[in-house]
């Protein structure tokens, strides 16, 4: 039975969540044990899509969820052992990525019911995509997730899904102390 605490940093590209994210770990590991994971994985499904990137959209979202079936199996033993479980991107990417690609959304999350568990709590980093993608670019990286008409899309997406889940939205464009104080003052509410 899960007794552990599941909590997800989403976010565009660019957002700091995962910087952030890696700040609240260390923090919380003071006191706790903390699990710090991410999507998609290092696992062979991950590997396949960080190597296989000519496929369709549909192609894509099957291997991001696939790649997720086996991660939630492997994060529900966590939580069953009683572990905090910091997870960098979960489902909501895939709603809101794949759905920026034209992929149908009700089959997103059709797909993604199943082999999902409802995180306690989701962070969403939210940026304009031109601030997320300047701090993109001054780190040199760049793929094909990260052209500004498409972020723009999956920022849209991101908001809507946020108000129907009741997610925690977080304004990245503020400094990074203060955002990590804002994303620790809920995490301690529920740890
Ligand atoms: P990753 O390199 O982990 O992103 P970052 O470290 O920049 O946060 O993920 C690669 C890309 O994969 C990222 O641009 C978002 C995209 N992605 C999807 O499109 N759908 C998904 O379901 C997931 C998990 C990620």
């Amino acid at each position: 039975m899960k007794n552990g605490i599941l909590i997800v940093f989403e976010g565009i590209d660019g957002s700091g969540k995962s910087s952030c994210m890696d700040a609240a770990v260390s923090e919380i590991s003071k006191k706790r044990d903390v699990i710090r994971t991410s999507e998609p994985t290092k696992g062979v499904i991950g590997q396949l899509i960080r190597t296989h990137t000519d496929v369709t959209p549909e192609t894509e979202a099957l291997l991001f969820t696939a790649d997720r079936a086996e991660h939630t199996k492997e994060m529900k033993k966590w939580l069953d052992n009683g572990k905090i479980v910091m997870c960098d991107r979960y489902y909501a990417s895939t709603l809101a990525y794949q759905s920026a690609y034209g992929v149908r959304s009700s089959w997103l999350r059709k797909m993604n019911e199943p082999v999902i568990i409802e995180p306690d709590i989701t962070f969403l980093f939210d940026i304009s995509p031109e601030m997320g993608l300047e701090r993109v670019e001054s780190r040199g990286e760049k793929s094909k997730f990260e052209r500004l008409d498409y972020l723009k899309k999956v920022r849209r997406n991101y908001l809507k899904i946020a108000k129907e889940k009741g997610f925690v939205i977080i304004d990245a464009s503020e400094n990074k102390d203060h955002v990590l104080a804002s994303v620790m003052e809920h995490i301690s509410k529920i740890i």
